[in-house]
């Protein structure tokens, strides 16, 4: 049977929907769960959240074995998380990063990643449609 792509959403992302909306917008994570589940055809998706950085390192480990390719918003553990940058090393799955916001037009602190070096790409910036392009990415280089 195919792979799945796996989607991993880090700290914070489960308060998506009033959580600063004039930054990451309106849509709640569920919402945009279900519209990715409705694009990903046959080859399905595995959606998940977690605030726990040990948590979605396991996640990345079973990603690696488990899934065709990796989207990955991090959260604020894109910019901390030697942990994930590890684990994210050792991934056989293709990793596509994504943000809603675009980091590198925010506050300084954000401009160190840990995840953008091991990543095929990153889409930053287009709200919670940038799931959606990264969806996109993920099918035509599985295809
Ligand atoms: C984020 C950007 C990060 O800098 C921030 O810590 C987040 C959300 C985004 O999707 O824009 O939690 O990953």
């Amino acid at each position: 049977m195919a792979k799945p792509v796996y989607i991993l959403n880090g700290p914070n992302l489960n308060l998506l929907g009033t959580r600063e909306p004039e930054i990451y917008g309106s849509d709640t994570l569920g919402d945009i769960e279900a519209r990715l589940g409705a694009r990903s055809g046959e080859t399905g998706i595995v959606f998940r959240q977690s605030n726990h950085e040990g948590e979605l390192v396991d996640w990345v480990q079973e990603a690696s074995v488990d899934a065709a390719a990796l989207i990955l918003n991090a959260g604020a553990y894109t910019h901390t998380s030697v942990a994930l940058h590890d684990a994210l090393r050792a991934c056989n799955a293709p990793i596509i990063e994504v943000h809603l916001s675009n980091p590198a037009a925010r506050e300084a602190f954000r401009e160190q990643n840990f995840v953008a070096p091991l990543a095929k790409g990153t889409i930053a910036g287009f709200g919670a449609h940038g799931y959606e392009l990264a969806l996109e990415a993920a099918l035509k280089l599985i295809k």
